[in-house]
Protein backbone atom coordinates (compact mmCIF):
# COMPACT_ATOMS: atom_id res chain seq x y z
CA UNK A 1 0.00 0.00 0.00
CA UNK A 2 1.52 3.70 -0.56
CA UNK A 3 1.62 6.21 1.31
CA UNK A 4 -1.53 7.99 -0.17
CA UNK A 5 -3.57 5.00 0.39
CA UNK A 6 -2.53 4.27 3.68
CA UNK A 7 -3.20 7.60 4.77
CA UNK A 8 -6.50 7.39 3.17
CA UNK A 9 -7.50 3.84 4.74
CA UNK A 10 -6.64 5.11 8.36
CA UNK A 11 -9.37 8.50 7.79
CA UNK A 12 -11.50 5.90 6.23
CA UNK A 13 -11.77 4.18 9.57
CA UNK A 14 -13.35 6.48 10.96
CA UNK A 15 -17.54 7.61 9.89
CA UNK A 16 -18.20 10.73 7.84
CA UNK A 17 -21.55 10.80 6.85
CA UNK A 18 -25.09 11.24 6.79
CA UNK A 19 -26.91 9.16 9.55
CA UNK A 20 -30.06 10.48 9.37
CA UNK A 21 -32.15 12.95 7.13
CA UNK A 22 -35.35 14.58 7.67
CA UNK A 23 -37.05 16.64 5.39
CA UNK A 24 -40.08 18.88 5.70
CA UNK A 25 -42.58 20.31 3.45
CA UNK A 26 -39.32 19.41 0.61
CA UNK A 27 -40.97 19.55 -2.93
CA UNK A 28 -42.52 16.47 -3.12
CA UNK A 29 -41.74 15.29 0.44
CA UNK A 30 -44.53 16.34 3.25
CA UNK A 31 -42.41 14.73 5.73
CA UNK A 32 -39.52 12.03 5.11
CA UNK A 33 -36.95 10.33 7.36
CA UNK A 34 -34.40 7.80 6.27
CA UNK A 35 -31.59 6.05 8.52
CA UNK A 36 -28.46 5.57 6.35
CA UNK A 37 -25.58 3.62 6.66
CA UNK A 38 -22.10 4.50 5.89
CA UNK A 39 -21.89 2.55 2.71
CA UNK A 40 -23.24 3.61 -1.21
CA UNK A 41 -26.96 4.18 -0.90
CA UNK A 42 -28.61 3.52 -3.96
CA UNK A 43 -32.06 5.54 -4.30
CA UNK A 44 -33.94 3.69 -7.29
CA UNK A 45 -37.45 4.77 -8.78
CA UNK A 46 -39.81 5.75 -11.56
CA UNK A 47 -38.42 9.11 -12.68
CA UNK A 48 -40.30 11.71 -11.04
CA UNK A 49 -40.28 9.59 -8.05
CA UNK A 50 -38.44 12.09 -6.04
CA UNK A 51 -34.60 10.55 -6.72
CA UNK A 52 -33.28 13.70 -7.18
CA UNK A 53 -34.84 15.66 -5.01
CA UNK A 54 -33.02 13.83 -1.37
CA UNK A 55 -29.95 14.20 -3.19
CA UNK A 56 -30.67 17.89 -3.57
CA UNK A 57 -31.71 18.73 0.03
CA UNK A 58 -28.44 16.64 1.56
CA UNK A 59 -26.52 19.07 -0.83
CA UNK A 60 -28.68 22.06 1.09
CA UNK A 61 -25.89 21.07 3.77
CA UNK A 62 -23.76 23.12 1.92
CA UNK A 63 -23.25 26.82 1.39
CA UNK A 64 -25.28 28.17 -1.99
CA UNK A 65 -28.64 27.49 -3.95
CA UNK A 66 -28.05 23.46 -3.82
CA UNK A 67 -27.22 21.33 -6.57
CA UNK A 68 -29.90 22.56 -8.83
CA UNK A 69 -28.75 25.71 -7.90
CA UNK A 70 -32.63 27.63 -7.81
CA UNK A 71 -34.22 29.87 -5.83
CA UNK A 72 -35.95 29.50 -2.56
CA UNK A 73 -39.05 29.17 -3.12
CA UNK A 74 -39.16 26.83 -5.89
CA UNK A 75 -38.57 24.06 -3.35
CA UNK A 76 -41.71 24.65 -0.51
CA UNK A 77 -43.95 21.69 -1.52
CA UNK A 78 -46.29 23.00 -4.01
CA UNK A 79 -49.57 20.89 -3.86
CA UNK A 80 -51.91 21.18 -6.63
CA UNK A 81 -55.81 22.09 -6.53
CA UNK A 82 -58.20 21.55 -8.69
CA UNK A 83 -60.99 24.37 -7.73
CA UNK A 84 -64.86 24.25 -8.50
CA UNK A 85 -64.48 26.37 -11.91
CA UNK A 86 -61.75 23.82 -12.64
CA UNK A 87 -59.22 25.82 -12.34
CA UNK A 88 -55.89 24.84 -10.91
CA UNK A 89 -54.12 26.31 -8.31
CA UNK A 90 -51.49 25.52 -5.38
CA UNK A 91 -51.42 25.88 -1.92
CA UNK A 92 -48.04 26.12 -0.32
CA UNK A 93 -46.82 25.19 3.45
CA UNK A 94 -45.30 28.82 4.66
CA UNK A 95 -41.77 26.62 5.04
CA UNK A 96 -39.77 23.78 4.34
CA UNK A 97 -36.46 21.82 6.54
CA UNK A 98 -33.90 19.96 6.32
CA UNK A 99 -32.60 18.66 9.60
CA UNK A 100 -29.36 15.57 9.23
CA UNK A 101 -27.50 13.68 11.87
CA UNK A 102 -24.50 13.85 10.82
CA UNK A 103 -21.23 12.45 11.46
CA UNK A 104 -17.96 13.31 11.14
CA UNK A 105 -15.08 11.15 12.15
CA UNK A 106 -17.30 9.38 14.30
CA UNK A 107 -18.45 12.63 15.98
CA UNK A 108 -22.08 13.12 15.88
CA UNK A 109 -23.91 16.59 14.58
CA UNK A 110 -27.29 17.85 14.08
CA UNK A 111 -27.33 20.52 11.07
CA UNK A 112 -30.50 22.02 9.92
CA UNK A 113 -31.52 24.34 7.29
CA UNK A 114 -35.46 26.37 6.54
CA UNK A 115 -36.11 29.01 5.49
CA UNK A 116 -37.21 32.21 7.42
CA UNK A 117 -38.98 35.32 6.79
CA UNK A 118 -37.53 38.62 6.99
CA UNK A 119 -39.21 42.16 7.38
CA UNK A 120 -37.57 43.34 4.53
CA UNK A 121 -36.51 42.72 1.30
CA UNK A 122 -33.69 40.77 0.92
CA UNK A 123 -30.56 39.68 -1.61
CA UNK A 124 -29.15 36.24 -2.13
CA UNK A 125 -25.54 35.41 -3.04
CA UNK A 126 -27.49 35.57 -6.62
CA UNK A 127 -29.45 38.81 -6.50
CA UNK A 128 -32.60 36.99 -5.96
CA UNK A 129 -34.53 39.41 -4.46
CA UNK A 130 -37.19 37.79 -1.60
CA UNK A 131 -38.42 38.31 1.83
CA UNK A 132 -37.25 34.84 2.59
CA UNK A 133 -33.91 33.84 3.71
CA UNK A 134 -31.63 30.60 4.40
CA UNK A 135 -31.20 29.98 8.20
CA UNK A 136 -28.77 27.22 9.29
CA UNK A 137 -28.43 25.97 12.45
CA UNK A 138 -25.52 23.49 13.93
CA UNK A 139 -26.44 21.62 16.85
CA UNK A 140 -29.16 24.10 17.60
CA UNK A 141 -27.10 27.41 16.92
CA UNK A 142 -28.19 29.53 14.84
CA UNK A 143 -25.23 30.56 12.10
CA UNK A 144 -24.08 33.92 10.80
CA UNK A 145 -22.33 32.71 7.56
CA UNK A 146 -23.17 29.29 5.67
CA UNK A 147 -19.54 28.45 5.11
CA UNK A 148 -19.16 27.01 9.13
CA UNK A 149 -20.77 24.21 7.62
CA UNK A 150 -17.95 23.16 5.39
CA UNK A 151 -15.99 22.52 9.00
CA UNK A 152 -19.06 19.09 10.09
CA UNK A 153 -19.77 17.91 6.09
CA UNK A 154 -18.09 18.09 2.64
CA UNK A 155 -20.26 17.26 -0.71
CA UNK A 156 -19.04 16.63 -3.92
CA UNK A 157 -21.79 16.28 -6.43
CA UNK A 158 -22.30 14.76 -10.27
CA UNK A 159 -25.68 15.58 -11.74
CA UNK A 160 -26.71 14.70 -15.60
CA UNK A 161 -26.86 18.63 -15.97
CA UNK A 162 -23.34 18.54 -15.62
CA UNK A 163 -22.78 16.31 -18.76
CA UNK A 164 -23.18 19.49 -20.72
CA UNK A 165 -20.31 21.41 -18.64
CA UNK A 166 -17.63 21.26 -20.71
CA UNK A 167 -19.53 22.18 -23.82
CA UNK A 168 -22.00 25.44 -22.59
CA UNK A 169 -21.24 28.36 -20.75
CA UNK A 170 -18.68 29.54 -18.49
CA UNK A 171 -20.80 29.90 -15.43
CA UNK A 172 -21.69 26.32 -14.27
CA UNK A 173 -17.99 25.50 -14.72
CA UNK A 174 -17.19 28.63 -12.96
CA UNK A 175 -19.59 27.28 -9.84
CA UNK A 176 -18.12 23.72 -10.24
CA UNK A 177 -14.48 25.28 -9.78
CA UNK A 178 -15.42 27.51 -6.96
CA UNK A 179 -16.86 24.26 -4.80
CA UNK A 180 -13.86 22.28 -5.43
CA UNK A 181 -12.25 25.81 -3.60
CA UNK A 182 -14.78 25.68 -0.18
CA UNK A 183 -13.47 22.48 0.62
CA UNK A 184 -9.72 23.76 1.10
CA UNK A 185 -10.75 27.17 1.74
CA UNK A 186 -14.05 27.49 3.90
CA UNK A 187 -13.84 31.42 3.37
CA UNK A 188 -13.77 31.27 -0.39
CA UNK A 189 -18.42 30.81 -0.65
CA UNK A 190 -18.22 33.79 1.41
CA UNK A 191 -15.53 35.87 -0.83
CA UNK A 192 -17.62 34.96 -4.04
CA UNK A 193 -20.98 35.73 -2.55
CA UNK A 194 -19.56 39.32 -1.14
CA UNK A 195 -17.62 39.54 -5.10
CA UNK A 196 -21.17 38.93 -6.57
CA UNK A 197 -22.97 41.35 -4.14
CA UNK A 198 -20.35 44.08 -4.79
CA UNK A 199 -20.16 43.91 -8.68
CA UNK A 200 -24.36 43.81 -8.63
CA UNK A 201 -24.03 47.02 -6.57
CA UNK A 202 -21.52 48.61 -8.86
CA UNK A 203 -23.03 47.75 -12.08
CA UNK A 204 -26.82 49.48 -10.81
CA UNK A 205 -25.07 52.33 -10.05
CA UNK A 206 -23.12 52.92 -13.17
CA UNK A 207 -26.63 51.52 -14.78
CA UNK A 208 -28.30 54.52 -12.69
CA UNK A 209 -25.97 57.07 -14.39
CA UNK A 210 -25.46 57.94 -10.90
CA UNK A 211 -21.81 59.04 -11.27
CA UNK A 212 -20.78 58.99 -7.51
CA UNK A 213 -17.17 58.37 -8.02
CA UNK A 214 -16.65 58.36 -4.72
CA UNK A 215 -19.03 55.21 -3.97
CA UNK A 216 -17.65 53.78 -7.13
CA UNK A 217 -13.83 53.95 -5.80
CA UNK A 218 -14.61 52.27 -2.87
CA UNK A 219 -17.18 49.70 -4.13
CA UNK A 220 -13.89 49.04 -7.20
CA UNK A 221 -11.35 49.10 -4.49
CA UNK A 222 -13.26 46.68 -1.92
CA UNK A 223 -13.44 44.08 -5.88
CA UNK A 224 -10.29 44.53 -6.66
CA UNK A 225 -9.23 42.79 -3.10
CA UNK A 226 -11.73 40.09 -3.05
CA UNK A 227 -11.30 39.49 -6.50
CA UNK A 228 -7.56 38.74 -5.93
CA UNK A 229 -8.26 36.57 -3.32
CA UNK A 230 -10.80 34.43 -5.43
CA UNK A 231 -8.42 34.12 -8.28
CA UNK A 232 -5.55 32.60 -5.83
CA UNK A 233 -7.46 30.76 -4.28
CA UNK A 234 -8.87 29.54 -7.47
CA UNK A 235 -5.23 28.76 -8.87
CA UNK A 236 -4.15 27.18 -5.81
CA UNK A 237 -6.50 24.56 -6.22
CA UNK A 238 -6.03 23.69 -9.63
CA UNK A 239 -2.33 23.27 -9.09
CA UNK A 240 -2.91 21.57 -5.94
CA UNK A 241 -5.20 18.96 -8.31
CA UNK A 242 -2.87 18.94 -11.17
CA UNK A 243 -0.23 17.99 -9.20
CA UNK A 244 -2.58 15.03 -7.48
CA UNK A 245 -3.82 13.98 -10.57
CA UNK A 246 0.34 13.46 -11.47
CA UNK A 247 1.35 11.69 -9.19
CA UNK A 248 -1.50 9.69 -8.65
CA UNK A 249 -3.32 8.72 -11.88
CA UNK A 250 -6.62 6.46 -11.75
CA UNK A 251 -6.08 3.34 -13.65
CA UNK A 252 -9.25 3.56 -15.11
CA UNK A 253 -10.27 7.26 -15.24
CA UNK A 254 -8.47 9.06 -17.85
CA UNK A 255 -5.85 11.58 -16.37
CA UNK A 256 -6.60 15.28 -16.70
CA UNK A 257 -4.77 18.30 -17.17
CA UNK A 258 -7.01 21.94 -16.01
CA UNK A 259 -5.90 25.42 -17.19
CA UNK A 260 -7.46 27.99 -15.67
CA UNK A 261 -8.41 30.94 -18.21
CA UNK A 262 -8.92 34.58 -16.10
CA UNK A 263 -7.60 37.87 -16.63
CA UNK A 264 -7.12 38.06 -13.01
CA UNK A 265 -5.31 34.85 -12.37
CA UNK A 266 -2.83 35.38 -15.53
CA UNK A 267 -1.84 38.70 -13.93
CA UNK A 268 -0.78 36.68 -10.65
CA UNK A 269 1.61 34.02 -12.50
CA UNK A 270 3.73 37.37 -13.08
CA UNK A 271 2.75 39.60 -10.48
CA UNK A 272 2.66 40.02 -6.56
CA UNK A 273 -0.98 39.88 -5.17
CA UNK A 274 -0.62 43.92 -3.96
CA UNK A 275 0.24 44.99 -7.96
CA UNK A 276 -2.61 42.71 -9.43
CA UNK A 277 -5.21 44.37 -7.05
CA UNK A 278 -4.23 48.07 -7.98
CA UNK A 279 -4.30 46.31 -11.85
CA UNK A 280 -7.87 45.45 -10.60
CA UNK A 281 -8.72 48.76 -9.56
CA UNK A 282 -7.83 50.35 -12.73
CA UNK A 283 -8.91 47.54 -14.95
CA UNK A 284 -12.63 48.01 -12.89
CA UNK A 285 -12.23 52.02 -13.60
CA UNK A 286 -11.37 51.89 -17.27
CA UNK A 287 -14.55 49.26 -18.03
CA UNK A 288 -17.10 51.25 -15.97
CA UNK A 289 -18.89 52.90 -19.12
CA UNK A 290 -17.60 49.62 -21.44
CA UNK A 291 -19.89 47.16 -18.94
CA UNK A 292 -23.27 49.19 -20.30
CA UNK A 293 -22.61 48.06 -23.76
CA UNK A 294 -21.12 44.51 -22.98
CA UNK A 295 -23.35 43.11 -20.27
CA UNK A 296 -20.11 42.57 -17.65
CA UNK A 297 -16.76 44.00 -17.11
CA UNK A 298 -13.71 41.45 -16.93
CA UNK A 299 -12.73 40.07 -14.35
CA UNK A 300 -12.75 36.99 -11.51
CA UNK A 301 -16.50 36.85 -12.51
CA UNK A 302 -15.68 36.16 -15.85
CA UNK A 303 -12.83 33.52 -15.21
CA UNK A 304 -13.47 30.15 -17.14
CA UNK A 305 -10.94 26.71 -16.80
CA UNK A 306 -10.25 24.75 -19.68
CA UNK A 307 -9.54 20.54 -18.79
CA UNK A 308 -7.71 18.23 -21.42
CA UNK A 309 -7.71 14.24 -21.34
CA UNK A 310 -3.94 14.11 -21.10
CA UNK A 311 -3.35 10.69 -22.95
CA UNK A 312 -5.51 11.80 -26.40
CA UNK A 313 -3.98 15.56 -26.04
CA UNK A 314 -7.99 16.23 -26.26
CA UNK A 315 -10.00 19.14 -25.30
CA UNK A 316 -12.51 17.49 -22.73
CA UNK A 317 -15.28 19.67 -25.16
CA UNK A 318 -13.83 17.56 -28.06
CA UNK A 319 -14.49 14.23 -26.20
CA UNK A 320 -17.50 11.92 -26.62
CA UNK A 321 -19.99 12.06 -24.07
CA UNK A 322 -18.69 8.75 -22.16
CA UNK A 323 -15.29 10.66 -21.88
CA UNK A 324 -16.73 13.47 -20.63
CA UNK A 325 -18.22 11.63 -18.34
CA UNK A 326 -15.13 9.66 -17.47
CA UNK A 327 -12.84 13.15 -16.81
CA UNK A 328 -15.44 14.63 -14.85
CA UNK A 329 -15.45 11.34 -12.61
CA UNK A 330 -11.93 11.46 -12.87
CA UNK A 331 -11.47 14.92 -11.37
CA UNK A 332 -14.36 14.20 -8.71
CA UNK A 333 -12.58 11.07 -7.36
CA UNK A 334 -8.80 12.92 -7.43
CA UNK A 335 -10.80 15.92 -5.45
CA UNK A 336 -12.32 13.76 -3.12
CA UNK A 337 -8.84 12.08 -1.64
CA UNK A 338 -6.97 15.43 -2.43
CA UNK A 339 -9.80 17.09 0.20
CA UNK A 340 -10.04 13.88 2.56
CA UNK A 341 -6.34 14.20 3.56
CA UNK A 342 -6.67 17.38 3.31
CA UNK A 343 -9.43 18.21 6.20
CA UNK A 344 -9.06 14.56 7.58
CA UNK A 345 -12.96 13.46 7.17
CA UNK A 346 -14.34 11.53 3.93
CA UNK A 347 -16.65 13.85 1.37
CA UNK A 348 -20.07 12.51 0.99
CA UNK A 349 -20.78 11.89 -3.01
CA UNK A 350 -24.15 12.83 -4.25
CA UNK A 351 -23.70 11.14 -7.72
CA UNK A 352 -27.49 11.46 -9.71
CA UNK A 353 -27.80 9.38 -12.75
CA UNK A 354 -24.11 8.83 -13.01
CA UNK A 355 -24.32 5.01 -14.21
CA UNK A 356 -25.60 7.03 -17.33
CA UNK A 357 -22.88 7.51 -20.02
CA UNK A 358 -20.55 4.65 -18.87
CA UNK A 359 -19.97 2.13 -19.79
CA UNK A 360 -20.14 -1.63 -17.66
CA UNK A 361 -16.00 -1.37 -16.65
CA UNK A 362 -16.25 2.09 -15.81
CA UNK A 363 -19.32 1.92 -13.61
CA UNK A 364 -17.88 -1.45 -11.84
CA UNK A 365 -14.77 0.73 -11.46
CA UNK A 366 -16.40 3.73 -10.00
CA UNK A 367 -18.34 1.67 -7.46
CA UNK A 368 -15.82 -0.41 -6.88
CA UNK A 369 -13.53 2.52 -6.04
CA UNK A 370 -16.40 4.34 -3.56
CA UNK A 371 -16.93 0.68 -1.39
CA UNK A 372 -12.66 0.57 -1.43
CA UNK A 373 -12.26 4.43 -0.16
CA UNK A 374 -15.64 4.19 2.33
CA UNK A 375 -16.83 7.36 1.35
CA UNK A 376 -20.86 7.26 1.65
CA UNK A 377 -22.08 8.06 -1.86
CA UNK A 378 -25.73 8.70 -2.46
CA UNK A 379 -26.44 7.08 -6.06
CA UNK A 380 -29.86 7.10 -7.98
CA UNK A 381 -31.02 5.00 -10.71
CA UNK A 382 -34.37 4.49 -12.58
CA UNK A 383 -32.74 0.38 -12.59
CA UNK A 384 -31.20 -0.98 -9.50
CA UNK A 385 -30.07 -3.99 -11.61
CA UNK A 386 -27.02 -2.09 -12.42
CA UNK A 387 -25.73 -1.88 -8.88
CA UNK A 388 -26.22 -5.57 -8.32
CA UNK A 389 -22.09 -6.43 -8.06
CA UNK A 390 -22.39 -3.89 -5.12
CA UNK A 391 -26.01 -5.38 -3.42
CA UNK A 392 -24.06 -7.10 -0.47
CA UNK A 393 -22.25 -3.57 0.03
CA UNK A 394 -25.04 -0.81 -0.28
CA UNK A 395 -28.36 0.29 0.90
CA UNK A 396 -31.47 0.21 -1.03
CA UNK A 397 -33.92 2.80 -1.09
CA UNK A 398 -37.18 2.66 -3.03
CA UNK A 399 -38.81 5.34 -3.68
CA UNK A 400 -42.36 5.44 -4.64
CA UNK A 401 -45.97 7.32 -3.92
CA UNK A 402 -43.91 10.55 -1.92
CA UNK A 403 -42.23 8.29 0.28
CA UNK A 404 -38.80 6.18 0.56
CA UNK A 405 -38.95 2.40 1.48
CA UNK A 406 -35.68 0.97 2.83
CA UNK A 407 -35.45 -2.45 0.53
CA UNK A 408 -31.82 -3.37 1.56
CA UNK A 409 -33.41 -6.73 3.27
CA UNK A 410 -34.81 -7.93 0.16
CA UNK A 411 -32.13 -6.88 -2.34
CA UNK A 412 -29.91 -8.74 -0.35
CA UNK A 413 -31.27 -12.25 0.34
CA UNK A 414 -28.24 -13.50 2.37
CA UNK A 415 -28.85 -11.26 4.68
CA UNK A 416 -32.91 -11.84 5.29
CA UNK A 417 -31.99 -15.66 5.53
CA UNK A 418 -29.14 -14.37 8.72
CA UNK A 419 -31.87 -12.71 10.47
CA UNK A 420 -34.23 -15.53 10.12
CA UNK A 421 -32.20 -18.06 11.96
N1 LIG B 1 -41.80 22.43 -5.07
C1 LIG B 1 -42.34 21.25 -5.39
N2 LIG B 1 -43.47 20.80 -4.75
C2 LIG B 1 -44.00 19.61 -5.04
N3 LIG B 1 -43.48 18.75 -5.93
C3 LIG B 1 -42.37 19.13 -6.58
C4 LIG B 1 -41.74 20.39 -6.34
N4 LIG B 1 -40.66 20.49 -7.13
C5 LIG B 1 -40.59 19.35 -7.84
N5 LIG B 1 -41.63 18.53 -7.51
C6 LIG B 1 -41.91 17.19 -8.04
O1 LIG B 1 -41.05 16.25 -7.46
C7 LIG B 1 -41.07 15.09 -8.28
C8 LIG B 1 -39.78 14.34 -8.18
O2 LIG B 1 -38.73 15.07 -8.78
P1 LIG B 1 -37.26 14.47 -8.88
O3 LIG B 1 -36.50 15.39 -9.77
O4 LIG B 1 -36.71 14.21 -7.54
O5 LIG B 1 -37.55 13.09 -9.62
P2 LIG B 1 -36.56 11.91 -9.98
O6 LIG B 1 -37.01 10.70 -9.24
O7 LIG B 1 -35.16 12.33 -9.78
O8 LIG B 1 -36.89 11.71 -11.53
P3 LIG B 1 -35.96 11.39 -12.80
O9 LIG B 1 -35.76 9.89 -12.81
O10 LIG B 1 -36.79 11.84 -13.93
O11 LIG B 1 -34.68 12.13 -12.66
C9 LIG B 1 -41.42 15.58 -9.69
O12 LIG B 1 -42.58 14.94 -10.13
C10 LIG B 1 -41.63 17.06 -9.52
O13 LIG B 1 -42.71 17.57 -10.27
MG1 LIG C 1 -33.62 12.75 -11.11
Amino acid sequence: MNNLASNLSEISKLKSGVERLTLTDYRNYSSLRLEAQNTPIVIYGENGSGKTNILEAISFLSPGRGLRGVKLADIKRFIPQIGNNGNLSFVTPLNWAVVADVLNNDESHTLATAVEKTNKEVEDAEGNRSFERRIVKIDGNKISTQSELGKYISLIWLTPQMDRLFRGGSQPRRSFLDRMVYAFDNDHAKRVADFEHLYREWYRLIKDGKRDNYWLESLEENMAALGVAIAAARREQVARLNSFIEQEPDDVFPSVQIELDGRIERELDENPAVRVEELYRNLLKTQRHYVLDNGSADGVNRTDFKVYHKKKCMPAELCSTGEQKSLLVSIILAQAKCQTLHKGFAPVLLLDEVAAHLDDTKRSALLGKIVDLKFQAWITTTNPELFDEIKQKAQFFEVKHNSVYDNTREIRPEDSRQTAF
